[in-house]
């Protein structure tokens, strides 16, 4: 195990009817600003458990955050949030939201312009904020990421920075989703846990334990949410999944993956897909290609997950990876390419965007452009059942 940190300041406020505690969790005599995006949160009546919660309390409010947050949009809230002197954020909304929010947090502490913040990579200063979270997907909740878009060049990168006070998750709150929002958001939490946890053996068995049992609990709780996304125990096991798969207690002393991720946004960037989606597609692919390197922790992942115990190395690791593209298709999503009518052009542009950065992802940072190439070519072919 490598030596590690371990702080994560975030008070997690978990259960049914928690908004309402609001007022003793925001401090008194804060200029508060409150973030939103579309609409959402007036159509599932979260607003108004909000607007109740915080009655006597003065806000100002900013709405229009769109998904995959645009710099463009949280440069207007950045100005409205100096011209009013606030002081502490709360967002309320999915990881759209939050993660606009904590750039707004940045741009307001700072004269930096806000895109520079975001290609630094780090935000050294922020004003306080907070959430009341909507989606349960990204685990921005509980972690000091944020990942933003900027309209104009289809670009989307993440910065790091301080993690919210605290987060409130109602599990009721997602009674409103879609099917389609929640798949992409069991793919988002069980690909965070793949991007921590597949890549060497023998580092941690603690790590391993902790995050196969979060992998093994999205596994078992997809199915019945599909039967019933309205099933108070199932969404806060689903909630809550999703925020430790990303909240920095299944990485301690560990290596870690991202290249999935860093090539899922692109696709994003330039396709508009949905993020959860975008990495359903990848994941399969860079298993594919990445298979030698990882063959170990495939043949664990293999046993341990889907009960993989016969054929050689290389035939379990297969299988374990044909296994992860079918529970991704089991939710509801394409896992090809080829399905969402992206092809060869596409893949040229990510190889020469990479190969320009000088990318290496990966735990072993080999992940180029040229791998990249690779991955995305193995996402092309028409999916068979293998
Ligand atoms: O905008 P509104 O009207 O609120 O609608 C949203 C949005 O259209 C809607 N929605 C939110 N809560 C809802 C709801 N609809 C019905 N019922 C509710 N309870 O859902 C749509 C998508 O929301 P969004 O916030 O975009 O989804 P998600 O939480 O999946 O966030 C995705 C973003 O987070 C980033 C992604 O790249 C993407 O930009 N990520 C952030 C990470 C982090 N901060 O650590 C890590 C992740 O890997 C990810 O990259
Ligand atoms: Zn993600």
């Amino acid at each position: 195990m490598k030596n590690f940190v371990f702080q994560n300041p975030t008070k997690l406020v978990f259960g049914k009817g928690e908004i309402a505690r609001l007022p003793e969790l925001l401090p008194e005599n804060v200029n508060l600003m409150l973030t939103f995006g579309g609409g959402s949160v007036k159509r599932n009546c979260v607003y108004d458990q909000v607007k109740e919660a915080l009655k006597g309390r003065n806000y100002i409010e900013f709405w229009g955050i769109e998904p995959n947050p645009h710099v463009e949009t949280l440069r207007k809230a950045i100005q409205l949030g100096k011209e009013n002197k606030i002081d502490y954020l709360l967002a309320v909304g999915g990881g759209s939201v939050l993660d606009g929010t904590k750039l707004i947090a940045a741009g307001i502490a700072s004269e930096k312009e806000a895109w520079d913040i975001v290609l630094e990579g780090y935000a050294p200063e922020q004003i306080a904020f907070a959430s009341v979270m909507t989606v349960p997907a990204t685990g921005s909740e509980m972690n000091g990421a944020a990942v933003i878009s900027r309209d104009e060049t289809k670009e989307k990168y993440g910065f790091f920075g301080d993690y919210p006070r605290f987060s409130i998750l109602d599990p009721e709150v997602t009674y409103s989703l879609s099917e389609h929002q929640i798949a992409c958001g069991l793919a988002d939490a069980f690909t965070h846990v793949m991007e921590q946890y597949m890549t060497t053996t023998g580092q941690s068995r603690i790590m391993d334990r902790w995050a196969e049992g979060v992998l093994s609990s999205i596994i078992e709780i997809a199915p019945k949410i599909k039967e019933n996304p309205h099933d108070y125990d199932l969404m806060a096991d689903y909630m809550l999944a999703a925020t430790l798969a990303l909240n920095d207690f299944i990485r301690m002393g560990i290596t870690q993956d991202w290249a999935t991720h860093n090539i899922g946004h692109e696709l994003t960037a330039l396709h508009g897909t949905t993020h959860g989606h975008s990495l359903a597609i990848v994941l399969p692919g860079l298993l594919r290609v990445l298979k030698p390197q990882k063959q170990a922790k495939l043949v664990q992942y293999g046993e341990r997950i889907f009960g993989i115990t016969t054929g050689t190395d290389e035939e379990r690791a297969n299988k374990a990876i044909a296994l992860t593209e079918a529970f991704y298709r089991s939710l509801g999503l394409t896992t090809r390419l080829s399905e969402e009518g992206i092809g060869e052009e596409t893949i040229e542009i990510i190889a020469k965007r990479f190969n320009e950065r000088g990318a290496a992802y990966g735990e072993n940072q080999n992940v180029t452009g040229e791998v990249t190439r690779e991955i995305l070519e193995s996402c092309l072919p028409p999916y068979t059942l293998s």
